[in-house]
């Protein structure tokens, strides 16, 4: 029996969409259970948020662009104060001091509590400032997917979210800002 080559190509193109699918799947920034740390490169800020869940944890994927009009990314910290910005099945109420933004996440499983620690990087944007803020909607059902992109021209300044113990989640919400170049008054 004859196999003609044309179904060679057929395999290869079935094989290279599957792993390509497969690879969709899993392009999460850490694995359940594993510590995510996802800092933007310099001059870049949030401007997407990712996650799902598997019954007992959130994995996280956070997707960074250039701040608007090119601006630096100046005066980084870690959040300030306590080292994490909840505690374990704790609510969570956290932004950025000052006029910084969200330029990095990062968080920590713990098993006990089925929970996640989280912290947030934040940033001064140079010449800019946070306005105009909002707290989004619940961007993720309990136990469901997130994917939340930012209005374009704003930021991510702080994260809200409470912990159910049934269900071993937690509900997002996100405070969302305007993010504008300061209007200096050079005319004195
Ligand atoms: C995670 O974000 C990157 C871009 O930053 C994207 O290419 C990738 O598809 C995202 N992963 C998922 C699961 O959506």
């Amino acid at each position: 029996m004859t196999f003609p080559a044309q179904y060679y190509h057929y395999c290869l193109a079935v094989f290279a969409l599957l792993a390509c699918l497969h690879y969709g799947g899993q392009a999460y920034q850490h694995d359940f259970y594993q510590d995510h740390t996802h800092v933007c490169l310099p001059g870049q800020i949030i401007t997407e948020v990712q996650s799902t869940f598997n019954g007992r944890d959130r994995k996280w994927n956070v997707t960074c662009s250039p701040a608007p009009g090119s601006a630096r990314t100046i005066d980084c910290q870690w959040n300030a104060g306590p080292l994490f910005i909840n505690e374990a099945d704790g609510e969570m109420l956290y932004q950025c001091p000052g006029q910084k933004v969200v330029t990095g996440m990062a968080s920590v499983h713990k098993g006990v509590q089925s929970d996640r620690l989280y912290k947030t990087y934040c940033c001064d944007v140079e010449g800019h400032v946070p306005h105009e803020c909002f707290y989004t909607r619940y961007i993720n059902a309990m136990q469901g997917d997130m994917d939340y992109t930012l209005p374009s021209g704003n930021s991510l300044r702080g994260l809200y979210s409470y912990h159910n113990n049934k269900r071993e989640d937690r509900q997002f919400q996100l405070n969302v800002c305007r993010l504008d170049a300061l209007e200096l008054d050079t005319s004195g």
